[in-house]
């Protein structure tokens, strides 16, 4: 009776030990990596240049495009020639290291995001070569980190505004073949830094 009894307990524990290890939780994916995931949404990526953007994983580090250091995490994000289309999400500036954003040479349309702006610590900005149409952001330069703004060959219009002066980091604008008008601002010339200005 006792034995059987013994057993009982021992099988019981058994059970209760597959079950445990059944549930450990897998490491879930970070939080950078869920913001990924959510900018993603607004693409569309028929030759599928984002599978890599696994939900399964703990981090995004090893995702195509992706430039991940272990202190600073998510740095940059270069898809340039993806081959996507749909949308630029500004909720890319949730990522608090992200220093450079390219997405040049896809199908992008949209506006930009004047949320973009939120993007603290960008250094680099490429949205050359896609479909962006409407009208420029004047919230982009207010982004005063900006090393290199890059916007050429979309279908974008309206004036560079006098607020590009503030942009005091400012090396490289390409800014051409697209719908802008109006003069380049006089506060230009407060620009020391810049080198590359191609515009028109
Ligand atoms: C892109 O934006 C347009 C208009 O705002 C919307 O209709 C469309 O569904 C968006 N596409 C994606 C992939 O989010
Ligand atoms: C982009 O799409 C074209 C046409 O479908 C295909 O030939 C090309 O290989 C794709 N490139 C990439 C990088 O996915
Ligand atoms: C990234 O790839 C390396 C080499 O393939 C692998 O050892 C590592 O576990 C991967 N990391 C993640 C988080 O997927
Ligand atoms: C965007 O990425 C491409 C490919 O890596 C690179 O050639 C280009 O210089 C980048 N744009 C900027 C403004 O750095
Ligand atoms: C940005 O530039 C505008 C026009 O040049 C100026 O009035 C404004 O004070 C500047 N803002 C900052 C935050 O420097
Ligand atoms: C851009 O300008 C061209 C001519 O300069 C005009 O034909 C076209 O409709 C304009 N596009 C937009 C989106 O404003």
């Amino acid at each position: 009776m006792e034995r059987e009894w013994n057993y009982h307990i021992q099988l019981h524990l058994h059970l209760l030990l597959i079950v445990c290890y059944s549930f450990v939780p897998v490491e879930s994916l970070n939080e950078e990596g869920a913001f990924l995931l959510e900018f993603k949404k607004s693409f569309v990526d028929p030759s599928n240049n984002l599978q890599s953007w696994n939900s399964l994983d703990s981090t995004p580090c090893n995702w195509s495009g992706i430039g991940y250091a272990d202190n600073v995490r998510v740095f940059s994000i270069n898809l340039k020639a993806f081959n996507l289309s749909g949308n630029l999400s500004s909720c890319v500036c949730k990522l608090p290291y992200l220093t450079e954003l390219n997405v040049s040479t896809n199908f992008i349309s949209g506006h930009i995001p004047s949320d973009l702006a939120h993007c603290h610590n960008l250094e680099v900005l490429d949205l050359c070569t896609n479909r962006f149409h409407g009208e420029l952001p004047t919230q982009l330069f207010e982004m005063a980190s900006l090393r290199k703004l890059s916007l050429c060959e979309n279908y974008v219009y309206g004036e560079i505004p006098e607020e590009i002066g503030n942009l005091t980091l400012l090396e490289e604008l390409v800014i051409y073949s697209n719908n802008l008008t109006g003069m380049i601002p006089s506060s230009l010339s407060k620009l020391k830094r810049l080198g590359i200005l191609r515009a028109g």
